[in-house]
């Protein structure tokens, strides 16, 4: 695995995985590979995976025996969805999804959401351009750090624990993380959500950390809301919200509360990043394997076309990450849109369309130079 690849060859790991994760993976490397044709001045190589729960119905595992270190290899990894039925989603989650994340320490997970061109909100008084979040979710421990156990399993005096770790360390690259994220950000201003008057070990250093951290970013307006608040703010007072920080537990729920705000979990994209760039990163839309519409052609493929435009930036390729955006948001405007935006495309007629507008792009592009 090389850091920001010098010769613009990047190495892109695929794994669709389970349910709908291979159909919009698929329409996502249809949509980069006509993305890295047309504009020429760098070169995806894909690598595909077949890792999911068919795999560990089979086999019993979903990573192979030294499957992380062939991984490790790429430049970053394009990811679907794990989960299936007849297999318990802690096993599924646990085997596949958190056992790349956790070792790779892909510790920032950073979700932006917007309302795209020709989609609308939920929200009465919400418009593009209202709604412009980037959420940054501890992606390491927490309330997912895996500690607890269950003992008298099945008894009436069964108990179970789930403990929630914060160490400082962790902690406080994620409060770094989401201090710098806003600085880079016009309105550099960053809210820390928190529940530290409930929860009062684990989230008190949390409020502290930021506390300590604030003061090393003198240019970021920040602000602390607990997260019960946070919800109500959200809704009522989307303008006020820019980047957000919240705990692997919060912001994992707050984190679909604005994908529905902002039109459709459909179209909401997540990166997994180790920001050392010691580990690939890995890209994922934030929706899961939804087996209610797996199979039918109906995905909406836009989650995945974000994510992979936030992969290129990642990989250095800010340009075509921004041609590919207003490509994908091109199409939106004019109606080309799956069912879960209000539309009645198919995955394949939204993906088609990107490309095609792609093409446009780079032809008005070329008769410029000419
Ligand atoms: N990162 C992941 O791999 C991940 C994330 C969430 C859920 N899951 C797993 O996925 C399975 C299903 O979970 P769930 O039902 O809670 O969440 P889900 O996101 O799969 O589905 C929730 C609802 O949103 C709809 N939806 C999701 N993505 C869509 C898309 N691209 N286009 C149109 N509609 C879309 C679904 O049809 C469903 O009605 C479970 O096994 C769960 O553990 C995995």
């Amino acid at each position: 695995m090389s850091p920001i690849s010098l010769q613009r060859k990047h190495s892109i790991a695929t794994m669709g995985a389970d349910g709908i994760g291979p159909e919009v993976v698929n329409a996502g490397v249809q949509v980069l590979k006509k993305l890295a044709k047309l504009d020429g001045t760098f070169e995806l190589e894909f690598e595909e995976y077949d890792w999911s729960s068919e795999t560990y119905k089979k086999t019993g595992k979903y990573i192979p025996d030294g499957g992380l270190d062939k991984l490790k290899k790429h430049d970053a990894i394009l990811f679907g969805a794990v989960g299936a039925p007849g297999v318990p989603d802690h096993i599924s989650l646990w085997g596949l999804r958190l056992a790349i994340c956790q070792p790779f320490q892909q510790y920032a997970n950073v979700r932006p959401t917007k309302i795209f061109r020709g989609t609308s909100s939920p929200l009465r008084n919400a418009g593009h351009g209202d709604l412009d979040w980037v959420i940054i979710r501890e992606n390491s421990e927490g309330e997912y750090a895996g500690q607890g156990g269950r003992s008298h399993q099945g008894k009436p005096w069964e108990i179970a624990t789930e403990v929630s770790i914060f160490s400082r360390h962790a902690v406080e690259r994620i409060m770094r993380f989401a201090f710098e994220s806003a600085q880079k950000r016009p309105r550099k201003l960053l809210t820390v959500v928190t529940k530290s008057n409930a929860q009062r070990n684990g989230m008190v250093l949390w409020d502290e950390v930021a506390q300590e951290v604030s003061k090393d970013f003198p240019d970021v307006n920040w602000d602390k809301m607990l997260v019960d608040a946070m919800t109500c703010r959200m809704v009522l007072d989307p303008k006020s919200l820019d980047t957000i920080v919240a705990t692997n537990l919060h912001a994992d729920i707050l984190s679909d509360l604005a994908a529905a705000l902002a039109g459709s979990i459909g179209i909401a994209p997540t990166s997994n990043l180790d920001p050392t760039r010691e580990n690939p990163s890995m890209f994922e839309p934030i929706h899961g394997s939804a087996f209610d519409i797996t199979g039918k052609g109906v995905a909406n493929p836009v989650a995945t076309f974000w994510t992979a435009s936030e992969m290129l930036i990642w990989l250095g390729e800010e340009d075509a990450a921004k041609i590919m955006m207003d490509a994908v948001e091109a199409v939106t405007e004019r109606g080309i849109r799956t069912k879960d935006l209000g539309g009645n495309s198919r995955t394949k007629e939204v993906t088609e369309a990107v490309c095609k507008e792609l093409e446009t792009v780079y032809a008005k592009l070329e008769k410029k130079e000419e």
